[in-house]
């Protein structure tokens, strides 16, 4: 675990410069959520960050047979990591492998980082955003209003969506 400070500064969520759909939607995040000592991550592309409830939030939509939802399920909080491009490969590791499968502890290439809150990121990251469960949801195809979204769920596992009211952002010093 390296000691954060040497290598992120905290940013205000009204400072951060990149724009939030490219990195969510293009670039990816790896949601992680566990202890320093067992903990799990998957890539995503679907989420949004915004303003709710006077606070700055991150909303994450997690199928249920994802292992890491189990550990959502289990954790206060979550990390939402961001990657330069050359963190390409592990970010499709990541997104087609469970850790049911492997043990995403041991995925070459990410350095895990304990938060001074006690969450992990990884010290490849050039972004984190660090939240506390707040909210959680599931999607209801009963409230679908465009019908094309049911094609999203053959299988009917319907996203849970959690919301994350964001205590920290990091951004890896230039
Ligand atoms: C680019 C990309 C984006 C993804 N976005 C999501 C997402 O937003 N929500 C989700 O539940 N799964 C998403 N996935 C699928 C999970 O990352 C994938 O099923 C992963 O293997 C789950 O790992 P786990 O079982 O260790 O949690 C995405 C995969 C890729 C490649």
């Amino acid at each position: 675990m390296y000691f954060m400070d040497k290598l992120f500064e905290q940013i205000k969520a009204e400072k951060l410069a990149d724009n939030i759909f490219k990195l969510i939607g293009k670039d990816w995040m790896l949601i992680t959520a566990g202890s320093p000592a067992d903990y799990n991550m998957m890539t995503a592309s679907w989420g949004c960050a915004g303003f709710l409830w006077s606070k700055p939030v991150m909303m994450t939509f997690v199928r249920p047979h994802r292992l890491t939802y189990e550990y959502l399920e289990k954790s206060p909080g979550f990390t939402c990591s961001f990657f330069e491009e050359e963190h390409r490969e592990m970010l499709n590791l990541c997104g087609t492998t469970s850790g049911r499968d492997i043990n995403k502890m041991d995925v070459d290439g990410l350095t895990p980082l304990e938060t001074p809150s006690g969450h992990i990121s990884f010290k490849e990251a050039k972004l984190i955003i660090e939240c506390r469960k707040i909210y959680f949801d599931d999607v209801k195809p009963e409230l679908f209003l465009a019908f094309e979204l049911e094609k999203i769920y053959p299988t009917k596992d319907y996203h849970r969506m959690y919301i994350g009211e964001i205590r920290q952002i990091w951004e890896r010093k230039k």
